[in-house]
């Protein structure tokens, strides 16, 4: 089988035609999906009909998945590998996932395990609107002078999900953060992280999750990450994808950041099946100095 690959902008993401994720991917093909993750960052299948089961089967082909054990409220009731990112009620209550990724991020940077793909199913979105942004932070560390690489190569930040939760989760169940928080203390990441199958340099600071660099104060430090979270999403180093139901999506959370705008309302259903495939471990747990 031979897959068609048409790029949907300059900076990153394509599409992915000519494959049938319902059946089994030839070695060959899964080769060709795979170089072509690697080369445009973010995948989308478009009008794939597949069930848990063959979305499953096709992360899996990526790597080990999680099974959300972290994160247990919104897995799927028959398949903890299936995260819901969802504004249905569940149980007669409102969705915690329903303003999932509002800020820019790259998922699970606050573990020394990081999430290495992202792969997100559109069960219903609304007509206009629930989009995706992607930005390529391997374009974002390339432009910066050489100057400034030369620094930031030896720069740690600090990621961790008790920045995320104290900013940008109020909504949540305390109780919840609390459990979050208890499970993931924070950790250090290099600045520029190093794909590990592209060797490439990609900038990994995020303005979700990223609070200061380590031996800096966050008032030293916040000038520079303001800097950096603002050069990593210019607009030319971004895709930013509207949705058709049906459409499987994954990005390489390595060299990619992500956020979703909140350009729609709940009034209008978005409903997606998320999976997400572990990654090698980087970083290191963070101890605050004395
Ligand atoms: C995620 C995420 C954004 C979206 O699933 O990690 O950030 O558009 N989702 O739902
Ligand atoms: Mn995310």
């Amino acid at each position: 089988m031979s897959i068609k690959v048409r790029r949907l902008s300059y900076a990153l993401g394509a599409s992915v035609t000519g494959v049938d994720l319902t059946r089994p991917l030839d070695d060959a093909t899964m080769a060709e999906v795979h170089k072509a993750w690697l080369e445009h960052l973010v995948l989308v299948f478009p009008g794939q009909d597949l069930t848990p089961e063959q979305q499953i089967a096709f992360g899996k082909r990526f790597g080990p998945l999680d099974d959300h054990k972290a994160v247990p409220f919104y897995r799927h009731p028959e398949y903890p590998e299936i995260y819901l990112i969802t504004n249905h009620k569940i149980g007669g209550k409102s969705s915690e996932t329903k303003d999932t990724g509002r800020l820019w991020h790259s998922d699970h940077s606050f573990t020394t395990r990081p999430t290495m793909a992202t792969m997100l199913y559109c069960r219903e979105i609304p007509p206009v609107g629930g989009n995706t942004m992607f930005a390529n932070t391997y374009m974002a560390y390339d432009t910066l002078s050489d100057t400034l690489k030369g620094v930031l190569e030896k720069l740690e930040a600090v990621h961790s999900i008790a920045y995320y939760t104290a900013g940008h989760l109020q909504d949540r169940n305390p109780e919840q953060i609390a459990q979050m928080r208890k499970a993931s203390p924070p950790v250090a990441q290099p600045v520029v992280r190093v794909h590990p199958e592209t060797g490439r340099k990609a900038l990994y600071v995020s303005e979700m999750m990223t609070s200061h660099f380590v031996g800096m104060t966050p008032e030293e430090s916040r000038g520079l990450l303001q800097f950096l979270f603002g050069h990593s999403v210019r607009p030319e180093f971004t895709y930013r994808h509207a949705w058709n139901v049906n459409d499987l999506l994954m990005w390489d959370n390595r060299c990619v950041l992500h956020m979703a705008p909140a350009d729609y309302t709940h009034e209008h259903p978005r409903h997606m099946h998320r999976l997400t495939v572990l990654g090698t471990p980087c970083g290191r747990a963070y101890e605050e100095a004395g």
